[in-house]
């Protein structure tokens, strides 16, 4: 018999944060696979490292970061073949993915390739968004407002029909970004979060922010009227 695919959300950074689902699978598993950048660790094997063992054999898949290149479909595409032969031999595969799986993810693109051969769990996590809220201490929605979540790339076009948002994928468009609520009046509405849920966490106004120093695990948050409460 096959072996299972299991796509873990390990959740936003803080190991503590991974659900009592995603450790029982993380260490059952005889395979565990993480994205890592061409150049650099995974963030995904850090929250996890402690649990893993010198039993489990692990597998790199190189991602390219930049967006332009997405998505990389010779990378899944082999990364896929890889964990095929592994399903094959009836080995139980563990997919490490930072935050959630579905919430832009990169196994949903291993998902495309393998669901329909294989047995698949999508096993959630929590998201940087829930981190990110709750490091801000910053509700993200209440009631009838409708939340939208942008990539910076994308900001402008969308950004006069947000009410509640969330700017993910911040790093070097930071200065953009930042200019563009500035010029709505939106500058004082936002929270800028950085590594949320980690011991270097930092919450910010955007004023306060030194724009050479945005990482990639940042986002804004930000309402145009507050969130009514009460
Ligand atoms: C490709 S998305 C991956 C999202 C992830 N799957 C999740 O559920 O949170 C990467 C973006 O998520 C945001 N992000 C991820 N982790 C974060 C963290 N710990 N603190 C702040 N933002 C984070 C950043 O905006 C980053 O550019």
């Amino acid at each position: 018999m096959s072996g299972r695919l299991s796509g873990l959300g390990v959740g936003p950074g803080d190991p503590e944060l991974i659900t009592v689902k995603a450790l029982r699978r993380l260490r059952d598993a005889a395979v565990v696979a993480y994205p890592a950048p061409e150049a650099g660790a995974s963030f995904a094997r850090r929250i996890v490292a402690r649990w893993l063992s010198p039993a489990q054999r692990e597998i790199v898949i190189a991602v390219p970061m930049e967006s332009a290149r997405f998505p990389a479909q010779r990378v899944y595409d082999d990364a896929a073949a890889r964990l095929a032969e592994e399903l094959d031999a009836g080995h139980d595969v563990a997919v490490l993915c930072q935050g959630d799986p579905f919430f832009y993810g990169s196994f949903m693109y291993l998902f495309a390739r393998l669901a329909e051969r294989f047995r698949v769990e999508v096993v959630p996590g929590v998201s940087s968004l829930g981190a990110s809220a709750a490091a801000a201490q910053w509700p993200l929605a209440a009631r009838l407002d409708t939340l939208s979540v942008l990539p910076a790339p994308v900001l402008l076009c969308r950004l006069a029909e947000a009410e509640a948002v969330a700017i993910i994928k911040l790093g070097r468009h930071f200065a953009k970004v930042r200019a563009v609520l500035q010029r709505l009046g939106l500058a004082a509405a936002a929270r800028y979060v950085e590594h949320a849920s980690l011991a270097g966490e930092r919450v910010l106004p955007l004023d306060q922010v030194s724009e050479a120093e945005v990482p990639y695990f940042s986002m804004i948050l930000l309402h145009r009227r507050g969130v009514a409460l009460r």
